[in-house]
């Protein structure tokens, strides 16, 4: 049987996450620079948005630049956000052609013009289809995102239009930028990391992680098979015990 032919259709997550790790130790391996590893890592994004698409997962999160990120060599930035430009301006069609919704995450206001124009051009190209939703987290930290949560939330008690009464983890959850998204039900990192590195440390309290041990420019949809495989085969407690899982208490 077909790796993909192993998937239960039923018990797919509804939301899987990826940090994508290593391009610049594949491309280094290979003598290259590291830029290269950026461009070969266009294709395994193309493979994964592909593969969960045809899956029929509804949301999918990439997290294709950190905060952190803007303290690499100036060279490197502007390659990464030129790859962006061009990756969105090309890949647009397929995203239509796939019913894919794009949106971002993060703090936009950093990103150089072109690159903002152009994710507007492609979210709004792309905001009537209603297939998977391919979230990019950019320039994106959890940490900077559950600080400006926390001082939107100050003023709204400031200013009278909430009381701190009721503030509980759902109200908190509203002030997040993922407030309409569904928590993630897994987490892949690729390249043998073991780290989360600031990736929506909120949101994945309850995520399975599942690490890939593949530099991102290698892995290929038989990778994210294996991760959903191996993710349904998992008994998920939220603190419950297994016995009141399976009888649905
Ligand atoms: C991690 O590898 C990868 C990134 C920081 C960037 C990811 C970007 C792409 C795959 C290309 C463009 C993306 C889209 C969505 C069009 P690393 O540089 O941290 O590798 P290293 O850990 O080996 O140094």
């Amino acid at each position: 049987m077909e790796m993909k032919d192993q998937i239960d259709k039923k018990k797919l997550p509804v939301h899987v996450a990826v940090i994508m790790d290593g391009n610049g130790r594949w491309a280094k391996e290979k003598g290259q620079h590291r830029i290269f590893g950026h461009q070969q890592g266009v294709k395994s994004v193309r493979e994964i948005t592909e593969a969960a698409a045809e899956l029929g997962i509804r949301y999918l999160t990439l997290f294709a630049f950190s905060t952190e990120n803007w303290n690499r060599p100036k060279e490197e930035i502007s390659a990464l956000m030129s790859l962006l430009v061009t990756t969105l301006k090309s890949e647009t069609k397929t995203l239509m052609n796939n019913n894919i919704r794009l949106e971002a995450l993060g703090n936009l206001d950093l990103l150089p013009v072109q690159v903002r124009d152009g994710l507007n051009e492609t979210i709004n190209k792309t905001s009537g289809n209603t297939g998977m939703i391919l979230v990019l987290a950019l320039s994106y930290s959890a940490r900077w995102e559950i600080t400006n949560a926390a001082r939107k939330i100050a003023m709204d008690v400031r200013s009278g239009k909430l009381n701190p009464k009721d503030i509980d983890e759902q109200v908190f959850s509203q002030y997040l930028l993922t407030h309409h998204i569904p928590d993630p039900d897994i987490l892949i990192r690729t390249s043998g990391e073991y780290r989360i590195s600031n990736f929506l440390l909120w949101q994945i309290a309850y995520a399975e992680l599942y690490f890939v041990h593949k530099y991102w420019p290698d892995v290929r949809k038989s990778d994210f098979y294996r991760a959903i495989i191996d993710y349904q085969q998992r008994e998920r407690r939220f603190g419950k015990i297994s016995e009141q899982i399976q009888l649905n208490l």
